[in-house]
């Protein structure tokens, strides 16, 4: 799959969502992402953010309207070539969702298992990210004897280990402190200088603030674009993670 500069990689046209027979929780959602865009999701609680990054990777279907990835109508799509979509969207979940039974070493390494890299490969890029985030020596922990903010990163290593080309991240520094906040951030930012899509549902305002990337603005299943005036976006720099992620 080639994916077209030019083209919108994620794009949502009056795009509704209701749960059951409840109230739509999201209204006439209209935007389009950039390939290589940063944004930040930001909006009260309940105002519909965890909802909409289900829909972009895949877990809810809207109740009415167009969603697009790739430059693909995702309802059109046939369910046999919906994985290969899904894989290329790397998403930090709010509540981790890590595999308890395996390391944190293999947590992380799982995407790159999957995508077949090979087993040094694999290693080196592992330690080296585990390390980044400040688990080195917590590699072989399993998540339940890690605490929130340790899981935390384990799950954002595990998103972003196998560079995907959207990465959704969900309150992704909820559980950790500010230093550590903006540390995570700066890996968000690094992967995006590589070419990845990245959407960052956030309620740290500071944080916000303080990196000035355009945001999507959610209030009550209204969405608002701000400060994002056109569809062209970076292109990639050069960055000294290359050998990271
Ligand atoms: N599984 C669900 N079933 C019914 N209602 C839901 C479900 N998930 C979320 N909602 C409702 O959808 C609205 C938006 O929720 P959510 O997307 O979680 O918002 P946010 O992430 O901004 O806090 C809220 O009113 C919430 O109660
Ligand atoms: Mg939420």
């Amino acid at each position: 799959m080639t994916i077209d500069e030019n083209e919108a990689i994620v794009k949502f046209e009056n795009v509704g969502l209701r749960y059951g027979l409840g109230p739509e929780v999201l209204q006439d959602v209209t935007f389009s992402l950039a390939p290589g865009s940063f944004h930040f999701l930001v909006g009260p609680s309940g105002a519909g953010k965890s909802s909409l990054l289900k829909l972009i990777y895949l877990a809810l279907k809207p109740s009415r309207g167009l969603i697009s990835l790739f430059g693909r109508d995702i309802a059109t799509t046939s369910r046999r070539d919906l994985p290969p979509i899904r894989r290329r969207v790397g998403v930090v979940f709010q509540e981790f969702r890590l595999l308890n039974h395996l390391s944190a070493f293999d947590n992380v390494a799982l995407p790159l298992r999957i995508a077949g890299a090979k087993k040094s490969e694999i290693q080196k890029h592992v330690v080296e990210l585990l390390s980044w985030v400040g688990l080195k020596d917590h590699l072989d922990a399993r998540p339940p004897t890690l605490s929130g903010g340790q899981q935390q990163r384990v799950s954002i290593a595990r998103a972003v280990i196998a560079r995907p080309k959207i990465l959704l991240a969900d309150e992704p520094t909820g559980n950790v402190d500010d230093p550590m906040g903006m540390r995570l951030m700066h890996l968000f930012e690094e992967l995006n200088k590589l070419g990845t899509t990245v959407i960052i549902a956030t309620h740290n305002n500071m944080m916000v603030e303080k990196m000035g990337y355009p945001k999507m603005h959610l209030d009550e299943g209204w969405l608002e674009m701000v400060g994002d005036g056109s569809m062209s976006a970076p292109a990639p720099r050069q960055t000294d993670f290359e050998g990271l992620i």
